[in-house]
C-alpha cells in the first residue's frame, strides 16, 4: 500500500495531534481520517470565520468609515455562495484587509493578518465543497456569540460626544457629479463650546456610501476601514474656542438620472475631563512631495522624499496616501549613526483602504535622524484602477491626479505634564489660534446657495 503523498497541510499544522499519530500509527489509519476530515462549516471554518472575518462580516454589518461587508460569514447559506469569492479574496490578500506587510506583526494597533494555518483551512473548506457540517456539533458558544462590534445605541464608536459638529446645511451632491471635491465648513453650534478643550477622540460620521473620503482639519482622515480618531491616554489635541472645523469631503458615485444625493455628514469629539494630564500634544504633518511626473504607460515609478527629525520625537502613528496609481509605499528613518529601519512597508498599496498605522508604542526617534518615503506607482494598462494610462501625471487633488503622501502624527518626548482644567500655557493656546487662523485663512469654502435646493420642492420630498 502506498502512502498518499497529499496531506491537507492543514491537517500539518492546526492538529499537532495527528501529526504524531501519523507518525506512531501504522499507514492503514490515513485515508478514512482524512475522508471524515472535509472541513465543514460548523466544524471548521465557523470558529475561523468569527476570529478574523465577523468584526465586518455580520449580520447588520457595522459601518466602517462609509462602506460595509456585503455578506455575514456567520451564516452558512451566505458563505457558501460567497465561498469562491472568498478563496479569491483570501490567496490574493485582499482580506482581512490591512496593507502593513507581516513583517509588522505586533507593531501596530487593530492590525489584521489571518495565521497561515487558518488561511488554509479556509481554503481547503472551499475546495472540499463548502459543506454545511453538523450545526448542533458547533461549539454552542460560537454559534450564540456576540460579535461585539455592533453600532452603539449613540450611533458613533467613541460614544455620545461631548461636541458634535455638522453642515449648516446638507450638501446637494447632484446628478452629474462623478468625482467632487468641496471644502465645508462645519460650525459649531452656538453655545456648545465656549472655552478650549483637549480633543481625546473624534470621529467623522460619512453621509453614506458616496462619500469615498474626507480629510478634515481637526479630525485626520476619514476614509473606508478607518475607525475613529482616539489618541492614547494623556496625547491629546487641543481645540480653542471658536475654533474653524471643515472638512475636505471627497464625493464619488455613479452619475445619471437620479444618482443625486443629499450629503449629511458629521463629526463628533471627546474631550479629556478635568484633572486629566496631557503630557504629549500632538502634531501632524503631511510630509507630500508634489514635483514629478509619472511618465504614461509606466509600470513601477518611484518618488523618493526625505524628513529631517530635529527634536526626539515620538511617532505615534503613519498614513501613506496615493490615487488609483498607487503600487506600494515605504517609511525608513535613518538613524544619528547611519543605520536604516523599514518603518511602514506597503507592498500593496490599495486606494480602497487608506490604513493609519498607529504604533501600540509610540516610536522613539532621536533628534538628527532623517526620514526617507518611497513610494511607488504603475501607471500602465496592466493597473486595472488606472483611469487613464495614457496620460502623463502629476500632482493634484482629483482622484484622476495622483499623490505621494507620508501623513505622520508625532509628539516631542518630553513629558508636559498639563492638568486639563489647570494649565494652559500660552505658548500652547497661541499655537492652536494660530493654526485656526490659517486654516480660515488657507480654505476656499463651499458656498452653498438658496438656489442649490430648487429642486428640493414639497413635492419630491
Ligand atoms: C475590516 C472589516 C473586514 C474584515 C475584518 C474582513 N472583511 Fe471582507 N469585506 C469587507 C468589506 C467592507 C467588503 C466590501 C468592500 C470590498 O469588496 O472592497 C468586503 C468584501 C469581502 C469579499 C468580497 C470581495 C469581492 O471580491 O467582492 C469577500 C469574499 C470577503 N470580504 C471575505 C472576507 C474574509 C474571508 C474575511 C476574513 C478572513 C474578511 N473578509 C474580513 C470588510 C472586511
Amino acid at each position: 500500500m502506498k502512502v498518499p503523498v497529499f496531506l491537507p497541510s492543514r491537517l500539518l499544522s492546526t492538529i499537532p495531534f495527528a501529526i504524531s499519530v501519523l507518525i506512531a500509527a501504522p499507514v492503514l489509519y490515513l485515508t478514512p481520517v482524512m475522508a471524515q476530515d472535509t472541513p465543514t462549516f460548523y466544524q471548521d471554518a465557523l470558529p475561523v470565520f468569527m476570529n478574523n472575518c465577523a468584526a465586518c462580516h455580520q449580520e447588520n454589518p457595522p459601518d466602517v468609515g462609509g462602506i460595509s461587508a456585503p455578506m455575514s460569514l456567520m451564516n452558512y447559506e451566505e458563505a457558501r455562495i460567497w465561498a469562491p469569492l472568498i478563496k479569491h479574496a483570501l490567496m490574493t490578500g485582499y482580506m482581512p484587509p490591512w496593507g502593513a506587510h507581516e513583517r509588522h506583526r505586533g507593531e501596530f494597533k487593530g492590525e489584521r493578518y489571518i495565521d497561515k494555518k487558518d488561511k488554509d483551512l479556509l481554503i481547503a473548506w472551499v475546495d472540499g465543497g463548502a459543506l454545511e457540517g453538523d450545526p448542533d456539533a458547533a461549539n454552542a458558544d460560537l454559534k450564540t456569540a456576540s460579535v461585539g462590534t455592533a453600532m452603539p445605541e449613540s450611533g458613533w464608536w467613541i460614544g455620545e460626544p461631548d461636541l458634535i459638529v455638522g453642515f449648516e446645511k446638507p450638501v446637494y451632491v447632484g446628478p452629474d457629479v462623478e468625482d467632487w471635491q468641496p471644502t465645508v465648513h462645519m460650525p459649531v453650534p452656538e453655545g456648545t463650546h465656549e472655552n478650549p478643550r483637549w480633543i481625546s477622540k473624534a470621529e467623522l460620521d460619512p453621509g453614506g456610501p458616496w462619500v469615498h473620503h474626507i480629510v478634515s482639519s481637526h479630525m485626520g482622515v476619514g476614509v473606508p476601514g478607518r475607525g475613529p480618531f482616539e489618541y492614547p491616554d494623556g496625547w491629546g489635541v487641543l481645540l480653542p474656542d471658536d475654533p474653524f472645523i471643515t472638512v475636505n469631503m471627497h464625493y464619488h458615485k455613479n452619475t445619471g438620472e437620479g444618482t443625486e444625493v443629499i450629503d449629511n455628514t458629521r463629526a463628533g469629539f471627546k474631550f479629556y475631563e478635568e484633572g486629566d494630564v496631557i503630557d504629549y500634544v500632538v502634531e501632524t504633518n503631511l510630509l507630500p512631495h508634489r514635483k514629478w511626473t509619472i511618465p504614461a504607460g509606466h509600470p513601477n515609478y518611484e518618488v523618493n522624499n526625505t524628513f529631517d527629525i530635529e527634536e526626539d520625537i515620538y511617532l505615534l502613528s503613519m498614513g501613506p496616501h496615493m490615487h488609483y496609481r498607487g503600487k506600494a509605499m515605504r517609511y525608513e528613518v535613518e538613524y544619528p549613526d547611519g543605520e536604516r529601519e523599514v518603518l511602514l512597508w506597503v507592498p500593496d498599496y490599495d486606494f480602497n483602504w487608506q490604513f493609519l498605522y498607529e504604533y501600540e508604542t509610540p516610536k522613539f526617534l532621536p533628534a538628527g535622524s532623517t526620514l526617507h518615503m518611497s513610494w511607488w506607482f504603475d501607471n500602465s494598462e496592466g493597473n486595472p484602477w488606472n483611469p487613464d494610462p495614457t496620460k502623463d501625471v502629476v500632482y493634484g487633488p482629483a482622484t484622476t491626479d495622483e499623490m505621494a503622501n507620508a501623513r505622520i502624527y508625532f509628539a516631542p518626548t518630553i513629558p508636559r505634564g498639563l492638568v486639563v482644567g489647570r494649565d494652559l500655557p500660552q505658548d500652547v493656546l497661541e499655537q492652536a489660534r494660530l493654526e485656526e487662523q490659517m486654516r480660515r485663512d488657507r480654505s476656499t469654502i463651499l458656498v452653498q446657495s438658496e438656489d442649490d435646493f430648487s429642486w428640493l420642492t414639497e413635492e419630491s420630498e
